[in-house]
């Protein structure tokens, strides 16, 4: 096969959160998160695993900083913990949890790597769970851009990449529609103003940004994925649509075209979020670029048991596809379909994949069981499936795609929210009983990738 070769100017990245690898969830007057308590509910999470100690990176980020740059890695996107910078959400500030990324960052920009930060992945403080519904109501709006402007006064000086929100449809739907992420709901109404809420606080918080950082570049992160239909009849079709709006175009049209998409809303209904004049406008305020997390594409059919949506949009899995350990059928032109839809239906801005990769079951091969010397983990299955994404992202780039850049899912195995750390994402094995990181065979070959695109 062709090597591939990127730009020199094309930023090769990791991507953590840091709920799922921060631990250390006491420690410095860090206030508890809806992930603390939903861990606490019995049967959430596979295995009963919970963040408290994750990957410990708290303490040992300036190890995982030098793997990174070891690697050659160019940046990091990470996640700050609103409840570590304001413990009960819109009280005190904490210096404490701030100094914490401050030392991150400088040790960041001491190895030559570009932070990245995104400043809500989905760890809301508890009390704001508590006091307001979190985004259900606006007050939590308010709330979050108290945190938003500590955080970027004490970092802006050093950190010019920013993410307000991560994935707000994840975020909506699998916690408050289908109740498989924190806080746990199952109340449509609420998810559709989550969903809302979280678009009005973006578009009010990239202003605040550049108020405080006026050299900052702040875009937000989707996921996006294809809509296929199971078949191609007529009543398919109408499904496709459907889902369509609901998972990719209603952030989309929002964002870029100040309007949620017709069909979609008129069928929402009794269950419309509450627009309020100025709301759009606000959303609709200009990024500098927007993040693309993809990692599958969805096949839809029609479906009578989601009313008033009428479709599922997880329909049957192909057989003969291959799919990875969370189930996901890798589809790598599913990729290239995404950047192409967002160069040619909605201006072309400025693109980084901010997320992208698989799990797929790793083992330590070579050494102790423990991760000795000598310790290796061989994951083909992880660089064919990064090779045949980056290919296809590559062939966008060539059709006039602005793609600037590309983070890998993830820098390091983590606790995948639902599934626990029985999912593996890293491009660096985490041997959790000791926390000792084993670079995998995708770690070295993305190294490899990194330093042959450089020359
Ligand atoms: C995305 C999340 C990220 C990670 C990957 C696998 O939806 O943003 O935190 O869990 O999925």
């Amino acid at each position: 096969m062709d090597s591939l070769t990127f730009p020199r100017d094309f930023i090769f990245g990791a991507a953590t959160a840091s709920y799922q690898i921060e631990g250390a969830v006491w420690e410095d007057g860090r206030g508890p998160s809806i992930w603390d308590q939903f861990c606490r509910r019995p049967g959430a999470i596979s295995g009963g695993d919970t963040g408290e100690v994750a990957c410990d990176h708290y303490h040992r980020y300036r190890q995982d900083v030098a793997v990174m740059r070891e690697l050659g890695v160019q940046a990091y996107r990470f996640s700050v913990a609103w409840p570590r910078v304001i413990p009960d959400g819109d009280g005190a500030v904490n210096p404490a949890g701030l100094d914490h990324y401050s030392r991150l960052v400088d040790e960041l920009l001491g190895a030559g790597i570009t932070p990245f930060v995104t400043l809500f992945h989905w760890d809301l403080p508890l009390a704001l769970q508590q006091r307001y519904g979190g985004f259900t109501d606006r007050r939590c709006i308010d709330a979050f851009l108290k945190y938003v402007e500590q955080v970027v006064t004490v970092l802006g000086d050093r950190v010019k990449n920013w993410i307000t929100f991560n994935e707000p449809w994840v975020y909506a739907v699998l916690g408050h529609l289908l109740g498989v992420h924190a806080p746990g709901l199952r109340k449509p109404r609420v998810a559709f103003r989550v969903a809302h809420h979280q678009l009005v606080a973006h578009g009010h918080a990239v202003g605040l940004i550049r108020r405080v950082c006026p050299d900052a570049q702040v875009g937000i992160t989707l996921n996006l994925a294809p809509v296929h239909g199971v078949d191609h009849s007529p009543g398919t079709a109408r499904a496709v649509e459907m889902a369509d709006q609901a998972l990719n175009r209603f952030f989309l049209d929002a964002l870029f075209r100040g309007s949620y998409p017709q069909r979609f809303w008129r069928r929402l209904s009794v269950l419309r979020p509450p627009v309020r004049s100025g709301d759009m406008e606000t959303i609709a305020t200009p990024v500098d670029f927007l993040g693309i997390n993809n990692y599958t594409r969805h096949l839809a059919r029609r479906s009578f048991s989601n009313p008033p949506f009428f479709f599922d949009m997880d329909g049957t899995t192909p057989p003969e596809r291959e799919y990875t350990a969370m189930g996901w059928e890798v589809y790598p032109q599913g990729l290239y379909e995404v950047l192409m839809r967002v160069k040619n239906e909605y201006g072309n801005p400025p693109v980084y994949i901010t997320e992208n990769g698989a799990a797929f079951t790793d083992a330590i091969a070579g050494g102790d069981d423990d991760g000795g010397a000598g310790a290796r983990v061989e994951d083909p299955r992880r660089v064919a499936y990064l090779d045949g994404y980056l290919r296809c992202a590559h062939q966008a780039l060539g059709e006039g795609c602005d793609l600037r850049g590309y983070f890998v899912w993830s820098l390091m195995d983590n606790f995948e929210w639902a599934e626990g750390y029985a999912k593996r994402f890293g491009i660096v094995y985490v041997d959790y009983p000791t926390q000792r990181r084993i670079v995998k065979a995708s770690g070295r070959w993305y190294a490899g990738l990194i330093a042959a695109s450089r020359g």
